[in-house]
């Protein structure tokens, strides 16, 4: 297949790259920049210039492809609502391109804030509407004419290159002086190492069903306090307990989600695709010293 990628350059869509010029796919990946692009010529991959601002950029790399993987985000926390709706109008672009078709499209979700029926959130439950970013929504709106599947992920994807919310935790310890969690850090946060995630996608763009959300998880909860261990021992600071209220300002954005239990399965995924997460766990990844060489990002 010839797949277009959105976000090929990033810490997850390079990895998506690897893997499907690996299984013998063609990428046609979205570039922003010439170092971008110049990163996605090297990995073998062939460069469509535009961004998530330019939907007809969008909408020319949808309509040469055989499948589309929409990872693009600007992860601008503090403008979180505009970056929502330039992905919801990139989403809405990119279906409309294939409107009519039976080429699939995957749009990146997330499992950190599902309204979790059971003890582990499962692929049928619901994102909470409230929260700004609506990959979900804009999707449904195009699920009648296009052949579109979720893709969600937990928050943490870790592997060499992490700048996600983990590497965010570290710095935070780095600065303070010590490593918190929140409350009795029994809260538990879902895992997957970014080589399992680029396979499932694969694995996703090759036989997924029209309609389906699909779970990324390896680790289904880890407690938030283990993953504060870990960053407390590898940096040498105290391991501290905060109140919500103080971990507000201890954590600034991030903090919103540092207290969040949202323990998450794939069993479902699993079954149906018959992936197997192969990787190591998050405690194992980060555990390395890494994790900790560079201040990042
Ligand atoms: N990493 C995680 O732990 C994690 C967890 C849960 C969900 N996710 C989601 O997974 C997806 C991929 O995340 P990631 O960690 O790979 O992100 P990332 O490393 O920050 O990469 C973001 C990608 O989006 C591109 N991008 C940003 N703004 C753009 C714009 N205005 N126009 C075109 N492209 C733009 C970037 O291009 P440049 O290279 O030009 O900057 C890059 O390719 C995102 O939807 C993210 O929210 C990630």
């Amino acid at each position: 297949m010839r797949i277009f990628v959105t976000g090929a350059t990033g810490f997850i869509g390079s990895t998506i790259v690897q893997e499907l010029i690996g299984a013998g796919h063609q990428v046609l990946g979205l570039a922003r920049s010439d170092a971008g692009a110049a990163s996605l010529a090297a990995a073998g991959a062939e460069v469509h210039r535009g961004s998530l601002e330019d939907l007809e950029s969008l909408r020319t790399g949808a309509a040469s492809a055989d499948g589309v993987i929409h990872t693009a985000f600007i992860h601008d926390f503090l403008n979180y609502t505009a970056a929502a709706e330039t992905d919801k109008r990139a989403i809405a672009t990119l279906g409309a391109a294939l409107a009519g078709s039976d080429r699939p499209m995957i749009v990146t979700s997330g499992t950190l804030l599902l309204q979790r029926q059971g003890p582990l959130a499962t692929e049928d439950d619901a994102i909470d509407s409230n929260f700004p970013r609506k990959s979900e929504d804009a999707l449904l709106e195009i699920s009648s004419r296009a052949h579109v599947s979720v893709l969600r992920l937990p928050p943490s994807v870790h592997g060499d290159g992490d700048h996600g919310f983990v590497p965010r935790l570290i710095a935070i310890a780095r600065e303070k002086g010590v490593s918190a969690y929140v409350g009795d850090g029994q809260n538990r946060w879902p895992a997957v190492h970014r080589l399992d995630a680029a396979h499932l996608y694969r694995l996703v763009m090759e036989k997924g069903s029209a309609g389906a959300h699909y779970h990324a998880v390896a680790d289904e909860g880890v407690p938030f306090k283990e993953i504060a261990g870990v960053i407390g021992r590898r940096l040498n600071v105290p391991v501290v307990s905060k109140s919500p209220v103080d971990a507000a300002d201890h954590f600034g954005w991030i903090g919103h989600f540092a207290s969040i239990d949202s323990p998450a399965s794939s069993a479902h995924t699993q079954e149906r695709l018959g992936w197997r997460p192969t990787q190591c766990s998050l405690i194992a990844d980060l555990d390395r010293p890494s994790y900790f060489e560079v201040e990042q990002k």
